[in-house]
């Protein structure tokens, strides 16, 4: 398969490139960005050809898929558009800023008959993988709490634009850390627990980030969440672009029979039980809690397209994200509890 990247920046580098090079079923051949130099620069660095007007790339037909790793307010236009000319897009989170966007974007896929992932790849992690096994199969008897975190010390230590990145404006991302880091728990908890949302109560302020001429920026950096699932788990959610160790990364699952926690300091996933007894799983590979890990989003992506089965995370699981979202900052607005739409 031919992939296009769309959106030459931090994730593109550090993630799917490397990711798709290690297969051998597909190859990177065409690259677009906002800023052409930056297109230029990946294509000279990683082989291919870089496009200065993104309809002259979907205009051609050996590109099979595009990956969409551009700012998320821009999420929902560059997928439609690939989308209407026949491509497969994997959209990197949040799917969208808005569930408007969201349904477009679905409706699009669906009208297309093309596949749309959304690149959720936290659940590939293998801690997380694990305990997802381990909760279906009971080994913690019925969930009944959860807390969950996600703390880096900011998007300026990763994107391209360093302090100037996109994720710092509300216009180009729509929503600060809830929605960067946030997305990611939101879908892993819904994944992992299998039940949707149902209320929140959350807070999401701007403690300490600041635009380089010293005002503070448009969006939140951290979030406070408490919410109620809709098979009755309660669970707490918080994320952070202010953890400047940036290793917080624990996920813990309260059962009537024990205790699940993953990214413990000293096992990857550990689980108690209620008799004493303690299980520890460790994998090939224990990376740091800050370390970037490669998953198989990627070649999950691909291989859903050439098997012709639906995808991990399909467009609804990213629009589920996007509503829980709506919910959080109506919340943080009203100061009340807030409703989850479910579609
Ligand atoms: N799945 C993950 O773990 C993970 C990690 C980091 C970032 N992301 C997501 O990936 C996306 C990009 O993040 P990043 O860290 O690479 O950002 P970045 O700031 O490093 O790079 C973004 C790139 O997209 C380009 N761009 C922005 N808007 C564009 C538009 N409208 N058209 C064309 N190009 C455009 C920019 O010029 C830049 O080169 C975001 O949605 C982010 O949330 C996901």
């Amino acid at each position: 398969m031919q992939i296009a990247v769309i959106g030459c920046g931090g994730i593109a580098a550090l993630r799917h490139i490397p990711a798709i090079q290690k297969l051998d079923c597909a190859e990177i051949t065409a690259y677009y960005d906002l800023y052409y130099e930056r297109a230029k620069e990946y294509a000279s660095r990683y082989g291919g050809k870089a496009y200065e007007d993104y309809g002259e790339l979907l205009r051609h037909s050996e590109i099979d898929a595009v990956i969409v790793c551009t700012a998320a307010r821009s999420h929902c236009d560059m997928t439609i558009k690939a989308l209407e000319a026949g491509k497969h897009v994997l959209c990197e989170k949040p799917m969208a800023v808005s569930a408007e966007d969201a349904v477009a974007m679905n409706c699009a896929a669906q009208k297309s008959g093309k596949t749309l992932m959304i690149s959720h790849n936290q659940r590939r992690y293998e801690p997380h993988i694990k305990a997802r096994e381990l909760i279906r199969s009971g080994a913690i008897g019925k969930v009944l709490t959860f807390r969950t975190f996600l703390g880096i010390k900011g998007p300026e230590y990763s994107s391209v634009f360093g302090v100037n990145n996109g994720y710092f404006s509300r216009e180009m991302s729509g929503r600060g850390v809830m929605s960067d880091v946030g997305s990611h728990r939101i879908d892993l908890m819904r994944y992992i627990l299998g039940t949707d949302y149902k209320r929140v109560l959350s807070y999401n302020p701007t403690l300490d980030k600041r635009k380089p001429d010293g005002t503070p920026i448009e969006v939140d950096d951290n979030s406070f969440t408490i919410t109620e699932m809709e098979n009755g788990v309660v669970g707490i959610i918080v994320t952070s672009w202010t953890s400047m160790s940036g290793n917080d990364r624990m996920s813990i699952f309260y059962g009537t029979e024990g205790v699940i926690t993953t990214y413990r300091e000293d096992h990857p996933v550990v689980l108690e039980r209620k008799d004493g007894t303690v299980e520890y799983f460790d994998f090939a590979y224990n990376p740091d809690q800050s370390e970037t890990v490669l998953t198989d989003i990627d070649e999950q992506f691909i291989r859903c397209i050439l098997e012709k089965r639906p995808p991990l995370v399909t467009g609804k699981d990213g629009l589920a994200v996007i509503r829980m979202l709506d919910a959080m900052e109506k919340s943080n607005n009203s100061g009340h509890w807030e409703s989850v739409v479910c579609d």
